[in-house]
């Protein structure tokens, strides 16, 4: 077998410098190295748009952020609003908070910093299916003022339909699907919105529906009947 001498190795590493593909490996490596950020070329302008997603699925995309408390009701309404729309003929997606806690956003807890962090990826992964022509129904606690208005920020406002579901905290607790009003009160949930943790009431939803007394089909119907002026081409 040749092994090649030094002197060899370092003739050949001379030359190969003075290549151009070296020249711009070189160059491309110590770029990225200096700043990662610099060197991101988004496509989105080159990509087909919301018009022909829209086009295709005929109908008008849009967000519908139900936050309230947990037990509200927002993903029995959520459901229920999604098989109305889809028995008529629209693409929907739903998003719901304890789903996506799973998924995405299986590493944040309920401090305010996570809530916010959980509340952005939401909105930022809302924003792909609303650019994909979807009727995007979104069920989230989201408690603060702060937190729902950085995710109209991100959606963008007139896509953004901010519907509450106005179920008082004594009615959630009776209900207390899950057990978690009970496990809160006892200090075995720490950070329980409405117990523990802050729950801000919007100041000026879309729509305010109420829960406490009324059945789901007359609380669904009452959304479908601005959900749909809203999303029909
Ligand atoms: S949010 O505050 O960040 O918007 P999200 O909607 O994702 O919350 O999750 C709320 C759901 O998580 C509730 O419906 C409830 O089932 C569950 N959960 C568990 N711990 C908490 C908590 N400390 N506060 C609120 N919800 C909680």
């Amino acid at each position: 077998m040749h092994f090649p001498d030094n002197q060899s190795i370092y003739n050949r590493v001379t030359a190969y410098r003075f290549c151009p593909r070296f020249f711009c490996t070189f160059a491309f490596t110590f770029l990225k190295m200096t700043n990662i950020n610099d060197h991101i070329y988004p496509v989105f302008d080159q990509l087909l748009n919301r018009q022909h997603k829209e086009d295709l699925l005929k109908q008008k995309a849009g967000v519908f952020w139900l936050t309230g408390l947990s037990g509200s009701g927002k993903t029995t309404i959520a459901k229920e609003l999604e098989k109305q729309l889809h028995a008529r003929g629209f693409m929907t997606q739903l998003l719901d908070g304890d789903n996506i806690r799973t998924g995405i956003c299986n590493n944040l807890g309920f401090s305010n910093e996570d809530r916010i962090e959980n509340i952005r990826r939401i909105a930022e992964v809302s924003k792909l299916f609303l650019n994909g022509g979807m009727i995007v129904i979104n069920c989230f606690v989201s408690p603060t003022r702060k937190i729902r208005a950085m995710a109209r920020d991100i959606i963008g406002e007139a896509d953004f339909h901010e519907i509450f579901i106005n179920t008082p905290l004594e009615v959630c607790e009776t209900r207390d699907v899950k057990g978690l009003y009970a496990k809160a009160r006892k200090g075995e949930v720490k950070n329980f919105t409405g117990i523990d943790a802050p729950f801000e009431i919007p100041e000026a939803p879309a729509l305010d529906l109420h829960t406490a007394n009324r059945s789901i089909e007359v609380t669904v119907g009452e959304l479908l009947q601005y959900v749909i002026p809203h999303i029909k081409k």
